[in-house]
């Protein structure tokens, strides 16, 4: 009923869910409880070896977060999942299980803010060195920054802010080359709108708080295992998957588990044991409830967006619209292949008034809430120049596509007149 043979829609309500087989209740519970009893000595001792599944202690494991995982594994199409407490969790999780002291990870330029900050400051207080690639669709670009202690490529599928559509199979390829697995973030286009495991991605990570979580109210992330990168055939590059782990009793992950899901299992009974950010149930609940309506909302918040980018694009006050469903877009042709339902729901525009003008803008918008989330049934605003991206030299900025006056949308389920009402009378604002 819920393997991969069923349509999307069908898996995002029923894949990983059961008949709860003492109350028969159909909605998945919230099993509020940190810990499950063993029924003996030898059952506690096999759960703990990895020799039987089963539930041992919510930090690390809980049956409402397996059903998340597991639904999520199952739209992205990889082979498992780890729910963590939020997105800026997952990236950090998906490149410190592979990445330690004397590393190197090289990532594409145009990606979220907090992203940069993880990635140029904590992780090199870690001792993780971070390269950044501008030009993101050029697998030249990336061999160049390539080095013996390379370890991951990582870029964002739909770019936030500049919304741009990442070539994923060109730079796969490219990572491939180089003995590395391709990490994504999949937050802004969702698995309905593209799945990067198809296109040779290794790793897809998720800010679950955006489109997936739908409604503003929680914060949660995801890494997902496509299954796909050979880690057994690059023994030396890493030695934290494939060789004994001390502090797991000897177990070699890759030896015990296969390269299937070596680097999930891993993060999960190592990093999350260790690092406990984890999701508390409630939370993986709300977000359980929010995927069983992912692909209809996406289908609305797609036709806003369209709605509104034409809209933009046709008016005099605007200098520029990136959305790469226009097709004046540099990445519509990109779009057109890895998206073909749409290219998400956040655009960004620049008025012809520069900073000023955007700044008036997202004060005098009364339906689109000024706040820095995206992802919600409500339409949202805000001015990454001053806020996502604030902590971002004026050349980072500018090498994430952010310019002084770029406004950035995330557009909700609203009705689109209204939205563009709204607009147009802020926009007005604006030029008085
Ligand atoms: C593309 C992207 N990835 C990751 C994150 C971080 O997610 P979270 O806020 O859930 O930690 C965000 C947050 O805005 C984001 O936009």
């Amino acid at each position: 009923m819920t393997d991969q043979a069923t349509r999307f829609e069908t898996r995002q309500i029923h894949a990983g869910a059961q008949t709860d087989p003492t109350t028969k209740a159909v909605v998945t519970p919230i099993y509020q409880s940190t810990s499950y009893v063993f029924d003996s000595a030898e059952h506690a001792a096999k759960l703990f070896s990895l020799e039987e599944p089963g539930n041992i202690y919510t930090r690390i494991m809980n049956p409402t977060t397996a059903v998340l995982e597991e639904r999520i594994a199952s739209l992205e199409g990889g082979t498992g999942a780890l729910a963590l407490s939020s997105g800026q969790a997952a990236t950090t999780f998906a490149i410190l299980n592979i990445a330690q002291a004397g590393d190197h990870i090289v990532s594409s330029a145009s990606i979220y803010g907090g992203t940069v900050n993880l990635f140029q400051h904590t992780l090199a207080k870690l001792g993780i060195e971070v390269s950044f690639v501008e030009d993101q669709n050029n697998p030249a670009a990336w061999q160049r920054e390539v080095r013996e202690n390379t370890k991951a490529f990582f870029a964002e599928t739909i770019g936030n802010p500049a919304v741009n559509i990442l070539d994923i199979q060109a730079i796969a390829d490219a990572a491939h080359e180089a003995g590395v697995p391709f990490i994504v973030d999949n937050t802004i286009a969702t698995p309905f709108l593209i799945r990067p495991v198809e296109h040779g991605a290794d790793i897809v990570v998720h800010s679950a708080t955006k489109f997936l979580g739908g409604h503003g109210s929680v914060v949660a992330g995801v890494v997902v295992d496509g299954g796909s990168f050979p880690w057994s055939e690059h023994v030396e590059r890493f030695p934290g998957l494939t060789e004994p782990d001390p502090s797991y009793d000897g177990l070699s992950y890759t030896g015990a588990l296969g390269d299937g899901i070596a680097f999930i299992t891993k993060a999960r009974v190592q990093l999350l044991r260790d690092l406990g950010a984890t999701l508390s149930p409630a939370s993986a609940w709300q977000i359980i409830q929010g995927i069983e309506t992912l692909s209809l909302r996406v289908e609305r918040h797609v036709e806003n967006a369209l709605a509104i980018a034409e809209w933009l694009e046709s008016r005099p006050e605007i200098v520029q619209v990136n959305y790469a469903g226009l097709a004046s877009s540099p990445w519509h042709e990109l779009a057109g292949k890895y998206a073909p339902n749409g290219a998400g729901a956040v655009l960004s525009f620049e008025l012809r008034g520069g900073q000023d003008a955007g700044r008036k803008l997202v004060e005098s918008v009364k339906l689109f809430k000024h706040l820095v989330n995206i992802g919600d049934v409500r339409s949202l605003v805000c001015h990454p120049a001053s806020t996502t991206h604030a902590q971002l030299t004026p050349e980072q900025q500018h090498a994430a596509g952010i310019s002084p006056g770029l406004v950035r949308l995330s557009v909700g389920l609203e009705h689109k007149d209204d939205l563009i009402a709204d607009l147009e009378r802020a926009i007005a604002e604006t030029s008085r």
